[in-house]
């Protein structure tokens, strides 16, 4: 697929609100259906609005499954804005050679800094800080006020090493932290040098770790990864930070888990079935809970967009996208 699939300007829809940027790029180049408006598309509506469409800028609270995209055949390309594209069904995609796109690297050191603002919060105890203060029981200092765990000289655990879980292991230098981490793919030698963290098995990493860091694509093989097995194993101290996909932490299992004192804390700032979150959690004060906005800078959101606008543009425009999940599609120069 490297031939120009249009010669005049593509239809593209965008389902959902994005910055203005992209919008500016994209109107003088393709012919342009834009959802100026935070909420998205039913299901049976996006598919209404992309029956005449050849790309489509998504989010990821658009769902393309198989069935849905049965119903798009004049469909070419989906642009994700997100570097995570469990929303749509690759597989299937590919099968109907509709070309994906993602928003890698833009995000890396944003999403990176939320997941420690996450981990320094449980740590410290900030979401319990913040309702004693507010609730006006705070009375006089004293010396075992709120007291937490310290961060610096610990052990932090990456539960995946790709970009976000490298800009963890940078980050944790300034800590003077040792870091384990463990993945589907080792890393070469120089990488686990130059990052100095040291490669380890799950429950090694779950058994060493004060803090554990999860940076894992949504997968078959990653739902539930963190179950209450896993939450077991974990030192009674020891702080979980999810900032990856939600159902790759059983949420139910780790409810428990931070009620019955299982583990000390939690970071989290994605949930199994988005925008619920498990009344377990909401109940415990000894996590720290966030609307998945990991990679809410204006600054990184904006980047996004404009990526994902180049993205299909690119795709529409016959030139290889730079940011092509399905790879095998492409086989142009
Ligand atoms: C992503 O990009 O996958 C995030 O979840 C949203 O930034």
């Amino acid at each position: 697929m490297s031939q120009c699939l249009f010669s005049m300007n593509p239809r593209i829809l965008v389902t959902k609100r994005v910055y203005t940027e992209a919008i500016a790029y994209l109107r003088p180049l393709v012919e342009l259906d834009y959802n100026d408006a935070d909420e998205g598309y039913s299901p049976e509506v996006l598919v209404g609005k992309l029956r005449d469409k050849q790309g489509v800028v998504s989010q990821l609270t658009d769902k393309f499954s198989a069935a849905v995209m049965d119903q798009l055949p004049g469909l070419k390309v989906i642009s994700n804005v997100a570097v995570g594209y469990d929303n749509i069904d690759i597989p299937a995609a590919t099968a109907r050679r509709i070309l994906v796109t993602n928003t890698p690297d833009v995000l890396t050191d944003t999403t990176a800094d939320f997941a420690w603002t996450l981990l320094l919060a449980a740590a410290r105890r900030l979401t319990e800080s913040e309702i004693f203060l507010r609730s006006g029981q705070w009375r006089q200092w004293r010396i075992n006020l709120l007291c937490g765990y310290d961060v610096h000289h610990s052990t932090l655990g990456l539960v995946g090493m790709g970009r976000i879980g490298q800009a963890m292991a940078r980050r944790a230098r300034g800590f003077d932290m040792r870091v384990l981490y463990t993945d589907a793919i080792r890393q070469p030698p120089q990488v686990e040098r130059d990052l100095a963290v040291e490669f380890v098995t799950l429950d090694a990493l779950l058994a060493g770790s004060d803090f554990v860091s999860v940076h894992v694509p949504l997968l078959p093989e990653t739902r539930h990864l963190m179950g209450a097995a896993q939450l077991a194993k974990m030192k009674r101290t020891a702080v979980l930070v999810n900032t990856s996909r939600g159902p790759v932490v059983d949420e139910a299992a780790l409810a428990q888990a931070l009620a019955a004192g299982t583990i000390a804390g939690a970071g989290l700032d994605v949930y199994e079935r988005e925008p619920e979150v498990h009344p377990g959690l909401l109940a415990c004060t000894n996590v720290v809970l966030a609307p998945h906005i990991a990679s809410a800078s204006i600054a990184t959101r904006t980047k996004m967009c404009l990526m994902a606008a180049e993205n299909v543009v690119a795709a529409l425009e016959g030139r290889r996208p730079p940011n092509l999940v399905n790879r095998e599609l492409w086989t142009g120069a």
